[in-house]
């Protein structure tokens, strides 16, 4: 079964890059900057590198898609969507919460997702219609179901300083609203976390497919849900993402949605 050969070669290629990851903190990094505030290291592109070539040997008929550029073309309807280092700005300090993030879709629909965080040890799978697990034990969803009693996630984009659109008012606003609100720095491991319960809503407004490919299908695998920020679907191809338990959707929407 395909999905059989996509789990081994997705574990095996997260566990090596996840050995580069951890051994590259131990070294100096290479950092590059691809614009003011969005860096890169050489570790990004050896972890990419790591992870592609896995990917290109074994299953040679399915389609790659990197952050930092990698492309494979196949024809067999399936697409990889890789971050090989979500959290690189915490990486590059030696601030250990980073995660190698691998999406698999079929025909344009999410199957599989993996999320391996290095430093904890740490690896959240999930399959479609299979539910989510980490290190193999199921994950469930909060049942917080109020706002004021919740935990939250979020982020912000490179271009917070001078863009319109930069969070900071939502970011007030759940603040002022929520029991808490972090910004740990690896939208990845946000959506895991919102799939294990750990956090109870999740949104961001710039991401890429390859930050929220695996995270999204794990929260919904795990009973949560999964919209833009209006409440309609969400598409991989759309930066904007709410992610919560389910129990808040509302409460989140009608936040993001109000006049100041
Ligand atoms: C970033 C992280 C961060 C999020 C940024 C992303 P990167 O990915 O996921 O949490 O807030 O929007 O760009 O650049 O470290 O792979
Ligand atoms: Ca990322
Ligand atoms: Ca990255």
């Amino acid at each position: 079964m395909e999905i059989d050969a996509i789990r081994e070669v997705a574990l095996r290629a997260a566990k090596e890059a996840g050995a580069i990851l951890r051994q590259g903190l131990e070294q100096q990094r290479i950092i590059e900057f691809k614009g003011e505030k969005n860096l890169v290291t050489d570790i990004d592109r050896r972890s990419e590198k790591a992870i592609a070539e896995i990917v290109r040997r074994e299953l040679p008929h399915h389609s790659v898609v990197c952050e930092e550029g990698t492309r494979l073309q196949g024809d067999s309807g399936y697409r990889w969507l890789i971050d090989p280092l979500d959290g690189t700005t915490n990486y590059a300090h030696g601030y250990p919460c980073f995660s190698v993030s691998i999406g698999v879709e079929k025909d344009g629909e999410l199957i599989f997702g993996l999320v391996y965080d290095p430093s904890l040890e740490e690896l959240f799978t999930a399959e479609r219609g299979g539910g989510a697990f980490l290190n193999g034990k199921r994950l469930q969803v909060s049942a917080i179901a109020s706002l004021s009693h919740a935990l939250l996630a979020t982020g912000f984009p490179n271009d917070v300083a001078g863009a319109k659109h930069n969070n900071l008012d939502y970011f007030v606003r759940f603040m002022k609203r929520a029991q808490g609100v972090r910004r740990p720095g690896s939208a990845a491991l946000d959506l895991c976390y919102v799939a294990a319960g750990r956090f109870d809503g999740f949104w961001e407004l710039k991401l890429h497919p390859w930050d929220m490919a695996a995270g999204s299908l794990m929260v919904t695998e795990a009973g949560g849900r999964v919209t833009d920020l209006h409440g309609g679907p969400h598409r991989l191809s759309n930066p904007q993402i709410l992610a919560n338990n389910g129990l808040l959707h509302d409460e989140m929407l009608r936040v993001l949605t109000m006049e100041d």
